[in-house]
């Protein structure tokens, strides 16, 4: 349930955005009024309301669906048709109304607005621009000859709140233009997901309360005053307008702008918007398009290191927004198309501690399920106990959790001002819950002290996996066989220790199973050293960190030869993780000794060791090396795969994909950025596929990239 017991709801539970809920008397009309009017004060005063975005949104589009049934009902305190809902005001006059904008739910809501648009100008609009809603704070920046003088929310439109006292902590809003020009720069402030955590880090360090998501730490961050600390926010323009003062050259070309090229002359200002962002705004000609566009920032957006609410859809030519006109609520040249919530408020019942195979044990939160984008949320990620005490958590918070397409969930941080004070501390464990042994806390992440012995069934079916040795008939629960009936105690068990009757003594094994097990262990030998690597399960390293590791260094014995300074090396190594490797290499040194004495490969085909270092400066951070098949089809390429692959690398799983790309020169990632080279698109391919697209970055389907990589192909 989003809305908590702590306030009288008019919402319904788990309600889609586009549904509206049926008020059905008059009583529950004044009820609807009344929690609407107290959720916008809370939210526009400090960032504290009691609803989520959603079940606020419903509980407008319910009071506004009421009056349209009973008109000359509506109470005068509606929230219908004002900005911000009536919350706020302020004392320092906007020169133009900083308005609000209506907003559309869907394909078919939007569609129908673009087509009353164009009715009332009387012809088709020219063009559109389509931009990111950025879910914070409308602010007015008031520049003089270039100087920032004055912020100004937007209040109630009409009137907002000097927050001067802010300017210097906003990124992206300039102390200074690059062009002495008089203007008012419009646009969002808020926190970034960085800045976010930073901010409730230091206020809890203070003492205060943490804030419950970006945008209400960005509310309260602008309005206070006199604070002991200050934390960064950022700037997003989106307006650019002229002010008294401005020159009557300036102000008829500001008048006549497309809006594009508004947003193009703050650039040049030196102002931030999201031209600087993976989601630019971009101008398009017909409404198919700009719900094209519509889709692809969606799908950007679980990736985006801000949150959006939404899509802006502007009429783009100055000419036709003068003909649409505006209302007093909104301009009719501009609308908001909303993107589902991501974000909702739900009750923190449990916090869970898993210890993984490398013996980390980690935190995840167990939450009262919540309908998040269309799936139901139970857990969420906590990281490690630090991060709890960071984010000042507690048994019984209400949370607000953040989950947007397939990344995992996780809690924003405690909505302090729903607490009953019924909450209890979180109780960290203070033995390891698998084994119960000691706990080593050194490090952010806390380690069964057993380290990967402690879950033995764990990291020895992870060493048998797909990506690792690849070991058929090795599955989760023939671990468990073999590890209790005390077979295995560790890795090289398996291959230097388990006898053939041994096998023939389990339960469900006959001799056609064993002999294939027999057969698929020695198969595993042939695996290359990365898989070996890979397969030992060194803390910090995954697959494709091992695969860099075992082509940079090319045999096991110039891994283990390595120091922190040269695991460096080695691409995407930094500081911190170079001891970590090099401790658990040594740890693992009886193990590396027995599998290399049971005959599995240690070396990397095709990979050459690197030069010894001579020269006093070769760790320079620029050194850092590159995969040792510099040559291939693929040389220098960075590449990302996505989708499903069909012909002739139908079978191959990721990360074989990976492996051949590597094994061909090139470098395999698993984000597109403006770095990457190659992007090999297979059916499916949903996000990535749209950002290369929209980056203009190489597509290939993948038979042509078989054909590119043939006789790398295995
Ligand atoms: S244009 C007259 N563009 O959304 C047009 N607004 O729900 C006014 N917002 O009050 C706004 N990103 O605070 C515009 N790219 C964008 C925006 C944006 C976020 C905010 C703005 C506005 C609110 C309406």
């Amino acid at each position: 349930m989003t809305t908590t017991s702590a306030v009288p709801s008019a919402v319904p539970a788990g309600q889609a955005p586009a549904e509206a809920i049926a008020l059905p008397s008059a009583t529950a009309y004044a009820e609807a009024v009344g929690q609407a009017v107290r959720a916008a004060a809370a939210y526009y005063d400090n960032g504290s309301s009691a609803l989520d975005d959603d079940a606020y949104d419903r509980l407008v589009r319910a009071i506004a669906a009421y009056e349209a049934a009973h008109p000359g009902e509506n109470l005068p305190d509606s929230p219908s048709g004002k900005v911000a809902g009536g919350a706020v005001e302020g004392d320092v006059p906007h020169t133009v109304p900083m308005l609000s904008l209506d907003n559309a739910f869907s394909d078919e809501e939007f569609t129908a607005w673009a087509a009353s648009l164009e009715r009332r100008i009387a012809r088709p609009v020219a063009s559109w621009n389509v931009q990111p809603k950025l879910d914070g704070l409308a602010i007015a920046a008031r520049y003089r000859q270039g100087r920032l003088t004055q912020l100004v929310t937007r209040g109630d439109g009409t009137a907002g709140e000097d927050v001067s006292h802010a300017i210097g902590t906003i990124e992206g809003l300039p102390a200074e233009l690059t062009e002495p020009a008089t203007v008012e720069v419009r646009g969002e402030v808020l926190m970034t997901t960085a800045q976010f955590e930073y901010a409730n880090e230091v206020r809890t360090q203070h003492g205060g309360d943490p804030f419950a998501n970006p945008r209400n730490a960005a509310a309260g961050t602008l309005r206070a005053k006199d604070r002991a600390y200050t934390v960064p926010m950022t700037f997003f323009g989106y307006g650019l307008l002229p002010l008294p003062g401005t020159g009557d050259g300036l102000a008829a070309e500001l008048a006549d702008s497309a809006h594009g090229a508004l947003m193009d002359r703050a650039v040049r200002y030196g102002v931030n918007t999201p031209a600087s962002t993976q989601v630019p705004g971009t101008v398009v000609s017909t409404v198919d398009e700009v719900l094209a566009r519509v889709r692809e920032i969606g799908a950007l957006r679980a990736q985006l290191p801000f949150g959006i609410d939404g899509i802006v859809i502007k009429a783009d030519l100055a000419a036709d927004q003068q003909a649409a006109g505006e209302g007093s609520r909104a301009p009719r040249w501009a609308l908001a198309f909303k993107l589902p919530a991501v974000e909702k408020i739900t009750k923190l019942i449990d916090v869970e501690w898993n210890v993984g195979r490398t013996g980390i044990i980690a935190p995840r939160a167990v939450l009262e399920p919540v309908d998040i984008d269309g799936s139901t949320v139970t857990y969420a990620t906590l990281h490690n106990p630090a991060d709890i005490t960071r984010r000042g958590l507690r048994l019984g918070d209400h949370v607000m959790v953040y989950k947007a397409g397939d990344i995992i969930p996780r809690v924003e941080a405690p909505v302090a001002h729903l607490r009953t004070g019924e909450e209890r501390e979180i109780a960290f464990p203070a033995a390891c819950p698998q084994c119960g042994s000691g706990i080593d806390t050194g490090e952010q992440r806390w380690r069964c002290e057993r380290g990967r012995n402690c879950h033995l069934v764990a990291s020895v079916a992870y060493a048998a996996g797909r990506d690792q040795l690849d070991i058929e008939g090795l599955g989760h629960s023939r671990v468990v066989q073999l590890v209790e009936a005390g077979l295995v105690s560790a890795l090289p068990d398996l291959f230097d220790r388990l006898t053939r009757d041994d096998l023939l003594g389990l339960e469900r094994m006959g001799e056609t199973s064993t002999d294939n097990l027999l057969a698929a262990l020695d198969a595993a030998k042939r695996q290359p050293l990365s898989r070996v690597l890979c397969a030992l399960g060194i803390r910090g390293t995954g697959r494709s960190m091992s695969r860099r590791i075992a082509r940079h260094f090319a045999t096991m014995e110039l891994i283990r030869a390595a120091d922190a300074e040269a695991m460096q090396q080695v691409e995407g190594i930094g500081g911190e993780k170079a001891p970590v490797i090099v401790a658990e290499l040594a740890e693992l040194g009886d193990q590396i000794d027995r599998l290399a004495a049971a005959g599995l490969s240690m070396t990397e085909p095709g990979a050459t060791p690197p030069a010894p270092a001579t020269e006093p400066d070769a760790t320079d951070a620029s050194e850092k090396s590159q995969p040792s098949a510099a040559s291939g089809p693929l040389a220098g390429m960075k590449v990302v795969v996505t989708g499903a692959m069909t012909g002739p690398l139908e079978k191959l799983s990721r990360n074989e994909m990976n492996e051949l790309v590597e094994r061909a020169g090139g470098k395999a990632s698993g984000s597109v950025s403006k770095n990457t080279s190659l992007v090999v698109a297979g059916e499916g391919a949903g996000s990535k596929r749209t950002k290369a697209e929209t980056l203009g970055i190489r597509l290939v389907a993948p038979d042509e990239f078989a054909a590119l990589v043939g006789e790398f192909i295995r």
